[in-house]
């Protein structure tokens, strides 16, 4: 059973493990902020007022530094066990390197509820592991898959993706700078638009190998949906070059193209096809461009969570469907590792 906050009036006493760049380094970055309203955690836990945010912990002493004197922040940290309030605490939001998250959270005795950010941990069986442990203890888990809180990509869910373009024909993505670290994302995207993923299959023997995270590397792969059975290609891309991670969705009704990680998101409708005959075709030459909300994706991933934490909704991200994506990156690794061999996509013990 879910824990129930001590008291469902009060602000949620709320702990961030890790104060780095996701945590609060973003809030200054001048760029994003014309399109991220909420680029770092230390933005939403200051401007919801459901959050009552008491205390920072990182071990580097200028990230607790910057928690004082920027954040205001008094119970700045080294460690959990050195912080002030840690008996009080009911939110916890990791934004921690993702080595050693299962010891964070069974370092705070009364939590309701974590917000953690991706990947879960550094393999599927220390993810599992993790989720295993907030389900026997009653702690709610949100992943921040932060597309899965972004108003537009939730409506893309709900029907409009369908609206727009009709049924699926075929799609086809870019990613870069890691299959963990970003493919990551783009995989959660498919299963969350749409479906679950039933096998993968490594494309090619190369490693493009860049990545913030030790042993990741991108490579180009195919996932096959289990309902369809269609399959979506994704090639890597060099970051060292420009940026990308985005997919192109063909329907029956025309394209649309979801781009820079959903900011730039573009409609194509059919057109009369200009070869004549009565055809139709897309008018790629004319997008309808559709106003993006990802600014405002980690605000609803902490306000979902916290209507969750009173049982008054469900989870935007759950640990279950994290790790489910999860087993989609680590069947592709292993894909690679086999020389492209065609993967099952299966969670033991789900
Ligand atoms: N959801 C997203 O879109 C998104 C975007 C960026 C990063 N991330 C993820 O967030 C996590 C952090 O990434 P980042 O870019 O902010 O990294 P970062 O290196 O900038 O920050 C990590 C911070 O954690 C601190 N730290 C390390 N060990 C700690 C411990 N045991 N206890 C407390 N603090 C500790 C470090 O000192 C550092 O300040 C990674 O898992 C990354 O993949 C997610």
């Amino acid at each position: 059973m879910p824990r129930k906050p001590s008291d469902s009036n009060q602000p949620c006493a709320t702990a961030l493990v890790g104060f780095g760049k996701i945590a609060q380094g973003y809030s200054q970055d001048k760029v994003m902020a014309r399109v991220m309203k909420f680029a770092s955690h230390a933005q939403v836990l200051t401007a919801h007022p459901a959050l009552n945010w008491l205390t920072v912990i990182d071990p580097n002493p200028l990230a607790l530094q910057a928690a004082r004197q920027d954040w205001s922040i008094e119970d700045a940290a080294e460690s959990i066990e050195a912080c002030r309030h840690r008996h009080r605490i009911e939110l916890a939001v990791l934004a921690t390197p993702p080595q050693a998250r299962l010891k964070e959270i069974a370092a705070f005795p009364n939590l309701k509820a974590v917000l953690i950010e991706k990947p879960l941990a550094k393999d599927l069986k220390a993810s599992q592991e993790l989720i295993d442990y907030c389900r026997r203890s009653g702690i709610q888990v949100q992943v921040n898959l932060l597309r899965r809180g972004d108003p537009l990509t939730r409506s893309l869910k709900e029907g409009r993706l369908q609206e727009l373009i009709g049924s699926l024909q075929c799609a086809s993505g870019l990613y870069g700078n890691g299959l963990k670290n970003n493919g990551l994302h783009m995989i959660d995207l498919v299963r969350m638009l749409l479906g679950e993923i039933a096998s993968v299959q490594a494309l090619s023997p190369t490693k493009l190998e860049e990545s913030p995270m030790d042993g990741d590397f991108s490579f180009p792969f195919a996932l096959t949906l289990a309902e369809t059975g269609k399959t979506i290609t994704f090639s890597p891309v060099s970051f060292k070059n420009w940026r990308e991670n985005g997919l192109q969705f063909y329907g029956t009704n025309g394209r649309l193209d979801y781009l820079h990680g959903g900011l730039t998101v573009l409609h194509y409708p059919l057109s009369e096809s200009r070869m004549g005959g009565g055809e139709m075709e897309v008018a790629h030459d004319r997008p309808e461009p559709i106003a993006a909300t990802m600014g405002e994706a980690l605000y609803q991933i902490y306000d979902n969570l916290l209507a969750a934490i009173h049982g008054q909704t469900e989870l935007f991200s759950t640990g279950h469907s994290a790790l489910l994506s999860t087993a989609v990156v680590e069947a592709l690794f292993a894909s690679h590792r086999e020389g492209g061999a065609v993967k099952a996509c299966r969670l033991e013990g789900a």
